[in-house]
């Protein structure tokens, strides 16, 4: 945590087609609700669908701007536990995105040292994709990049009920002792256990909710929403993202005034 106020980072991030070195302020661990791939397309007359594939092209931009910030966690919310509840078509077409994202872009993701991690509930999940998402998450284990976590079939309040369910077990069987039961104990149980918490959460097509993303990880997070749908959300807009959280002032509910970062 940079004590110090100091406003490098936003200077560099000033002229973001000039960003050559992650400035300062660089928030650690970056959370985007990928929100807006239906506007953008039936703005444009085109398929729901087609909006979501020009969304895994903004995914690229977003993994790619985030190696280049020196961005250490990026958490993409891909498939909310509520998104069931679309036309059997689109969820299909959403499963197999992430398919063929895998597919495609493993490989490389690997070449680059990123870390993919994925986030949610698996169970309902068919065998073939929970197989890719294995075979992503061992192929990448030990890579030192960024760690690129993919929300999918995440809900924050599936994810905290599993939470509690294990401690209802471990309790149950002996292994905890309910006055043992601390925010550590909680943590540790949910998904992103051993992650640190978003300091960023970007959430693109104007909406100003969270919609069941990281709800107990996002406790102190900083919020920017930002009008673009998610396919426009380009390099620049990240940078104008991370510009306006490097000019947030942070205080964890203390007094002394913290800089992002
Ligand atoms: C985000 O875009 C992608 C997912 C939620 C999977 P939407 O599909 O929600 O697009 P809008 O919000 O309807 O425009
Ligand atoms: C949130 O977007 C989920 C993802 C981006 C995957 P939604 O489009 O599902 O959220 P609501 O329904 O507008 O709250
Ligand atoms: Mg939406």
């Amino acid at each position: 945590m940079n004590s110090n106020a100091d406003d490098s980072g936003a200077e560099i991030l000033a002229n973001p087609t000039e960003l050559a070195v992650a400035p300062p302020n660089v928030p650690r661990h970056v959370a985007i609700i990928m929100d807006g791939n239906g506007r953008w397309a039936l703005g444009r007359g085109l398929s729901r669908t087609e909006g979501h594939r020009r969304g895994m092209e903004a995914v690229r931009t977003a993994v790619e701007t985030s190696r280049e910030l020196g961005v250490s966690y990026l958490t993409l919310f891909s498939f909310s536990s509520e998104n069931w509840s679309r036309p059997p078509l689109e969820v299909q077409f959403l499963f197999g995105l992430l398919r063929l994202f895998i597919q495609r872009d493993l490989a490389e993701l690997h070449r680059n040292g990123v870390r993919v991690t994925v986030i949610g509930d698996r169970v309902r999940l068919t065998s073939d994709i929970r197989s890719l998402l294995d075979k992503a998450e061992t192929l990448t284990r030990d890579n030192k990049g960024l760690r690129l976590v993919i929300a999918f079939n995440y809900g924050a309040r599936d994810e905290i009920t599993r939470a509690v369910r294990r401690i209802g077990e471990d309790v149950a069987a002996g292994r905890l002792s309910p006055d043992a039961i601390d925010e550590a104990a909680i943590q540790s149980r949910l998904d992103t256990a051993g992650m640190p918490d978003p300091d960023l959460i970007i959430r693109t097509s104007g909406e100003m909710r969270l919609s069941n993303f990281l709800l107990w990880q996002a406790a102190y997070a900083e919020l920017v929403f930002v009008p673009a749908f998610w396919p426009d959300f380009d390099r620049a807009a990240y940078l104008q993202a991370v510009e306006e959280y490097a000019r947030r002032v942070r205080r964890f509910g203390g007094v002394a005034a913290r800089r992002s970062g």
